[in-house]
């Protein structure tokens, strides 16, 4: 695992950017595998700018978001579909219909899970999972648990995962309590998977991930068993992990 400690989120943002810019620059028919939340959302501008000043263009690329809310339509307010849209698709030039989420209102979610684990393979796999870190080591919405569920999958959102995305709903009862997310096969099939981790309230977490040991209970420590991850946080996310003596690239 390589790892990147960055002065802040600009940074982070700026550095991740310029990773994924690489790849497609690499591979203009890259697949990415996309991620939601707020800690994407400063490299989604850094890329849309690239966009914007000719260096990059996004028309061959195809898309798979990790994961989807159940019961939110792809318009509303809070679903990842919307969130993709006004955060990235609408201010470059990808083809929607090169754009994938899974569907959050599908009448059969275990059909649907299973077409979209169906679909990731036949776009080949993905060349470049993007990931963030949930404060209880959750990737896509793979939860603590028992054990990791390779394909994609519904999933009951944790009671803490709740209260964390209810920032951004009206209250926390209007939180969907379940979810369809890529499995950790899914994820850990991609040919690189880059991984951001911002803030002091992601440190311990992030210590327990990448120097403690593999477990279920921690999810994202799966990642250490994958050749090629990138790992870039921001210097108050890394301080522990630092500290267990891990290596920095920088
Ligand atoms: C989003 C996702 C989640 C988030 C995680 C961190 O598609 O899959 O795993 O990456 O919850 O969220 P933020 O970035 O809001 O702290």
């Amino acid at each position: 695992m390589k790892i990147y400690k960055t002065e802040n989120y600009e940074e982070m943002s700026r550095l991740a950017a310029d990773m994924i810019a690489a790849c497609i620059l690499l591979k203009p028919n890259a697949v990415l595998g996309l991620a939601t939340g707020s800690t994407p959302v400063g490299t989604y501008r850094e890329l849309t700018e690239c966009y914007r000043s000719g260096r990059l263009s996004f028309q061959e690329i195809r898309s798979v978001n990790l994961d989807e809310y159940c019961g939110l339509t792809p318009e509303h307010a809070q679903s990842y579909r919307r969130f993709m849209q006004e955060n990235l698709f609408d201010h470059v030039d990808i083809r929607r219909e090169n754009t994938y989420v899974p569907c959050g209102t599908a009448e059969n979610p275990e059909e649907e899970c299973r077409r979209y684990s169906r679909l990731i393979r036949e776009l080949g796999g993905t060349d470049m999972q993007l990931l963030g870190m949930g404060h209880n080591g959750h990737i896509g919405f793979n939860e603590p648990g028992d054990c990791f569920v390779p394909d994609t999958h519904r999933v009951m959102l944790s009671a803490e995962t709740i209260d964390a995305n209810a920032r951004f709903f009206a209250s926390r009862e209007e939180v969907p309590t379940s979810a369809l997310t890529m499995g950790i096969g899914d994820i850990m099939a991609a040919r690189h998977i880059l991984i951001l981790i911002s803030g002091v309230d992601k440190a311990e977490t992030a210590q327990k991930a990448f120097a403690g040991p593999v477990t279920p209970e921690v999810p994202a420590s799966v990642l250490q068993l994958h050749p090629n991850v990138t790992l870039i946080g921001d210097k108050a996310a890394l301080e522990l992990l630092e500290a267990s003596g891990v290596e920095m690239c920088r």
